[in-house]
């Protein structure tokens, strides 16, 4: 078999969510919401929040060596490092960098970040698979991690109630095997409307000032109700294309596993695809949205809890700021069974 036959899967899933929790009493003793309007309105019921030193690399580093653990893997045998991340440890340099550091992974590999907001997982899944299927790189790991916390508004009541912090790593790996893992994927971006979610300083555009901090404009603001449409439509849209691309129909999914940004959008979803929510399983109620980690954190859960088995396909899905958007299909792979 050539190398431009291997495929790639994901042969372990580590996670890691920080202690403390938020709940939606505590939010609504802060501003001037309420338990049953952020339930009502996004399912969210709590969400953690990282500590001082518990940045995007911390979190990424224990999420990572979580998933080494269960495959048994050395950090030595890792050969590419990609890390989804809004809310990076610092503006430079980069989060995977800092990851490899605490990780000890080789000197001789690329380590890099991928700005996919809230699509960040199922970008970097993508460029991994690309840099992997010729055979140049064995093992790699795929890293969400986000601080949103520290880019919230915790006066904003219209999105201070939705994120939280989190991370999710996958260990991937090349195998002979014909038609498992990564099966296909579909990409993309609307940089139109952008403004939709977005922070509008801090970057080289607007540096941070005194005048930036004080209109507090390096904080995430949002358009929801737009956000909320887009989402919809760009979700619903992108299961349908890699389902298309793929030859699979949706019958087959055993799970959709999407994005975790509010159950509204995911029941939506669910309902223009037909699918019944018994198989979109959702974490959201306890972790709120953690961008780039929201899909590890539910795959990992799914799979530990017996729900994903060998041989199913399952269809991640996300859609973020940017705005972004991305689907996979895989087919779950355990090759020590
Ligand atoms: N508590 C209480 N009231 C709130 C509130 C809160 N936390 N946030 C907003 N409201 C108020 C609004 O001010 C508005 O009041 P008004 O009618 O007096 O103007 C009212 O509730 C309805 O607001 P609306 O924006 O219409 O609510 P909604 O049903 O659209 O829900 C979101 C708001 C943000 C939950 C929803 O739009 C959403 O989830 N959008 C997508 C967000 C998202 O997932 N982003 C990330 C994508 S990766």
């Amino acid at each position: 078999m050539s190398s431009a036959e291997l495929s790639v899967f994901i042969r372990a899933i580590g996670v890691h969510t920080p202690e403390r929790k938020l709940m939606n009493a505590d939010l609504a003793a802060m501003v001037d919401t309420s338990d049953e309007w952020i339930k009502t309105r996004s399912g969210i019921s709590e969400r953690r929040i990282a500590g001082a030193g518990e940045n995007p690399s911390d979190m990424g580093a224990k999420a990572a060596n979580q998933a080494l653990g269960r495959a048994k893997v050395a950090a030595a045998d890792v050969d590419l490092l990609i890390v989804a991340t809004m809310t990076p440890d610092v503006p430079f340099p980069s989060t995977a960098c800092l990851l490899q550091a605490k990780l000890g992974l080789r000197r001789d590999i690329p380590c890099f970040d991928v700005s996919a907001a809230c699509s960040g997982f199922v970008y970097a899944l993508q460029v991994a698979k690309d840099m992997m299927r010729g055979g140049a790189y064995r093992r790699a790991l795929v890293v969400g991690a986000e601080k949103l916390s520290s880019v919230v508004d915790w006066s904003d009541r219209t999105t201070c109630v939705l994120f939280g912090d989190g991370a999710g790593a996958a260990l991937l790996e090349t195998t002979a095997t014909p038609d498992v893992g990564l099966l296909g994927n579909i990409l993309g971006a609307d940089g139109s409307n952008a403004e939709l979610l977005h922070c509008a300083a801090g970057g080289s555009a607007a540096p941070a000032t005194a005048e930036s901090l004080r209109e507090g404009r390096h904080f995430l603001r949002m358009n929801g109700k737009e956000v909320f449409r887009h989402a919809v439509r760009v979700m619903a849209e992108s299961c349908e294309r890699v389902l298309a691309k793929c030859g699979v129909r949706s019958e087959q999914v055993a799970w959709f596993i999407p994005h975790q940004a509010n159950i509204r959008i995911l029941e939506a979803v669910a309902s223009q695809l037909n699918v019944g929510m018994e198989r979109f399983p959702s974490n959201l109620g306890r972790y709120g949205n953690t961008s780039a980690a929201s899909i590890p954190l539910a795959l990992e859960e799914a799979w530990k809890d017996g729900k994903i088995r060998h041989g199913d396909l399952v269809l991640i899905v996300a859609f973020g700021a940017g705005l972004t958007w991305g689907a996979t299909l895989l087919r779950w792979h355990e090759p020590t069974r």
